[in-house]
């Protein structure tokens, strides 16, 4: 396991690109393979959890060219993957997981599921219970709720399904069983997650409406394959976003980030803190809403986080807690108890890490107290295996006087395998 020194910053500052989005790369992926024709995808992002997707399918007899630039992936229809011989490995990754379980219950075969150790923990049944109603079979420990899955293809007809969590990957398993039920399916959800998947499935051709957290789709439609430009993820912005707030006398640009609205909770959030952001060149690409962002060193307050904007920021929490640690004045993080069935859970992972770097933190049920103050120490921080933990105590040590240490940062190759060596380029000493 490889531990990580971060030196202080004076500043940060320049012009940099993020990888593309992971949410959109997983979901290229997976209707451009059930599709018919060819996708095309550039900026797909290449960490580890979207491999682990590329692979599931290519070992469902999916032919994916890579040329280093643009995935080509010949896509073999609704009913053309084949039954991998062997059992699909997701890693760390829970939308692969929960997404492939609702693409795969509605096919002619047998498959199996499964993923790392921490993978193993999280929780399966909010996607194995809807897809049961559909008359979806699958087998897994704990009677269904944890992997490894064990699916039989079979018959499902549509459901309607109010989701009682704002979850994209609940919404997207049901639709992605939806696509192969009779009828209609349609899902609900108290907040709107991220809609990566109703806006994709639309640019594929699928019979699909969407009002806000109420989606309908009907099945047996085939997709038609298409050109997919991957924007460039908020969620991996959102480190860069916090350390140019933070460190004093930065300036910096981040160029092609994607800014779908369920997804610019982070933004939102940091500019009722006093951030100081301007999204410049705003546009839309592939049917998403992309900009340049602007960020500069600001003074921040601590501020109230609950509601619709806990779906809307739902990854960036590790990282905002690093900016209320910076703040003047307490911010109260809640109605984000989602936050514990993340990659670790991210409520206490963070409160202990923002501890033993000096920071003031109240764990609660659904959330946390940040103390605020911004009087770092010197820090030895410990990932707890989530990629996230380690890049936003990464940006912490930024700001921590002298030098600090990050522990287990392998995880980090999941979602952002060139994280440090951006941060190194843009990071002035
Ligand atoms: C994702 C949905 C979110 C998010 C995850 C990616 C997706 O998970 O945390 O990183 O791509 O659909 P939940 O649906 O569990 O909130």
């Amino acid at each position: 396991m490889e531990s990580y020194t971060i030196q202080a910053a004076r500043a940060v500052s320049g012009e940099i690109t993020v990888p593309g989005d992971k949410s959109i790369s997983h979901r290229s992926i997976m209707l451009g393979s059930i599709a018919t024709g060819i996708t095309r995808v550039t900026g797909f992002l290449r960490g580890e959890d979207n491999m682990a997707t590329l692979n599931a399918f290519r070992a469902m007899g999916v032919e994916v060219e890579d040329d280093g630039t643009t995935l080509t992936i010949h896509g073999r229809g609704l009913h053309g993957l084949k039954e991998p011989e062997d059992i699909l490995d997701c890693g760390n990754s829970g939308t692969s997981i929960r997404l492939l379980t609702g693409l795969l219950a509605g096919q002619s075969f047998f498959s199996v599921l499964t993923g790392d150790k921490y993978l193993r923990k999280r929780p399966m049944k909010r996607v194995v219970g809807p897809l049961g109603a559909m008359g979806a079979k699958i087998a897994g420990r704990g009677g269904g709720e944890k992997a490894p899955l064990a699916i039989t293809g079979s018959k499902l007809t549509g459901i309607s399904y109010d989701s009682p969590v704002s979850s994209a990957q609940v919404k997207s398993a049901i639709l992605l069983a939806g696509l192969y039920a009779e009828g209609e399916t349609v899902v609900r959800e108290p907040h709107l997650s991220r809609d990566h998947s109703e806006r994709m499935l639309r640019h594929f051709g699928a019979d699909i409406e969407a009002d806000g957290p109420h989606v309908k789709i009907r099945g047996g439609r085939e997709l038609a394959g298409q050109e997919i430009v991957v924007p460039g993820d908020i969620s991996s912005a959102a480190f860069f976003l916090v350390a140019g707030l933070i460190v004093p006398g930065s300036e910096l640009l981040i160029k092609g980030v994607g800014v779908n609205p369920t997804r610019t909770g982070i933004i939102d959030i940091l500019e009722l803190m006093g951030a100081d952001l301007t999204l410049l060149n705003q546009r839309e690409v592939s049917g998403e809403p992309v900009a340049d962002i602007l960020v500069k060193t600001s003074r921040l307050r601590g501020i109230e986080i609950g509601g619709d904007l806990v779906p809307r920021a739902i990854d960036e929490f590790p990282v905002i807690c690093v900016a209320a640690a910076c703040a003047s004045g307490r911010t109260v993080i809640r109605d984000a108890r989602e936050l514990r069935v993340k990659e670790t859970d991210r409520i206490t992972a963070m409160a202990e890490n923002l501890r033993l770097s000096g920071i003031a933190v109240e764990e609660t049920e659904d959330g946390m107290i940040i103390g605020g103050g911004g009087s770092f120490v010197p820090f030895t921080a410990d990932s707890k295996g989530d990629h996230r933990i380690a890049m936003s105590m990464l940006v912490a040590g930024l700001v921590a006087p002298d030098s600090s240490r990050v522990d287990d940062i392998d995880c980090i190759a999941t979602s952002f395998p060139n994280f440090l060596a951006l941060l190194e380029q843009v990071a002035r000493r």
